[in-house]
């Protein structure tokens, strides 16, 4: 007995848990007791936005931008004005770019073996000559821009300021020279069967939104530059 009385005498410290206030250990339990509401908020705004956007005046906004983002004009994609350097004359009135020469020329006289004669009617044109063409004769015949540059390219505009569009024409039906009827001659006939062979491609064919169909207009593509710069022409061919 009075051993044990000396055991209680002694003050064995007993182990204690002291917690700490923690601020942020708080917030993170106020954070996962409210997380569920919190989620519940951002998916709803979220939404919203989303609705937003697919009907809203900012997704016209988006698509517009979209839209401009290859730098038409009125349906038309840009073109700089080949240097004069690049330029040569296969007949008295008609430059192209030096690179399409020899494969145009071919083209004639191949279609010439087969008893088809190809006329060329336009090649390069300046900027300064598209300005005279797309104005003056809008002016001329009171067409408002839209409606001209159904046929006539803006200066700047024209696939016939890079030297590498040619117009062509049937020499035995001249009265179908820049008319829709030219699909109906032999000469384009031909060009369709034949046009690719000598790199050439259709610029405006039927399906084109803004610019009207040109039988006549053909473009060349057989070289790295020229294909770099009609790239964006072949890349969105549906617009
Ligand atoms: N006629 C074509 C579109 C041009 O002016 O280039
Ligand atoms: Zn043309």
């Amino acid at each position: 007995m009075e051993q044990n009385k000396d055991i209680n005498q002694f003050d064995i410290p007993l182990a204690k848990r002291t917690y700490l206030k923690n601020p942020y250990s708080i917030l993170l339990k106020k954070l996962l007791i409210f997380s569920p509401f919190l989620l519940l908020i951002f998916s709803t705004a979220a939404l919203r936005l989303i609705r937003n956007l697919e009907a809203g005046p900012l997704r016209n906004f988006v698509f517009q931008v979209e839209k401009n983002y290859d730098h038409r004009v009125l349906g038309h994609l840009p073109y700089k004005e080949i240097p004069r350097e690049k330029l040569v004359f296969i007949e008295p009135n008609i430059e192209v770019h030096i690179d399409m020469r020899d494969s145009l020329l071919k083209m004639r006289e191949e279609a010439k073996k087969d008893g088809i004669y190809l006329v060329f009617l336009s090649g390069f044109r300046s900027i300064n000559l598209q300005k005279d063409i797309f104005y003056s004769l809008k002016s001329i015949r009171n067409q408002e821009a839209a409606e001209r540059a159904r046929v006539s390219a803006p200066p700047g505009y024209s696939e016939h300021s890079t030297g590498f569009a040619i117009d062509i024409g049937d020499a035995t039906q001249r009265e179908t020279d820049f008319e829709t009827e030219f699909e109906k001659t032999r000469a384009f006939r031909w060009l369709i069967k034949n046009a690719a062979k000598y790199h050439f491609k259709l610029s405006f064919e039927k399906d084109n939104k803004y610019i009207d169909y040109e039988p006549w207009h053909w473009r060349y593509e057989g070289s790295i530059e020229a294909l770099k710069i009609f790239e964006t022409a072949n890349r969105k061919l549906q617009i």
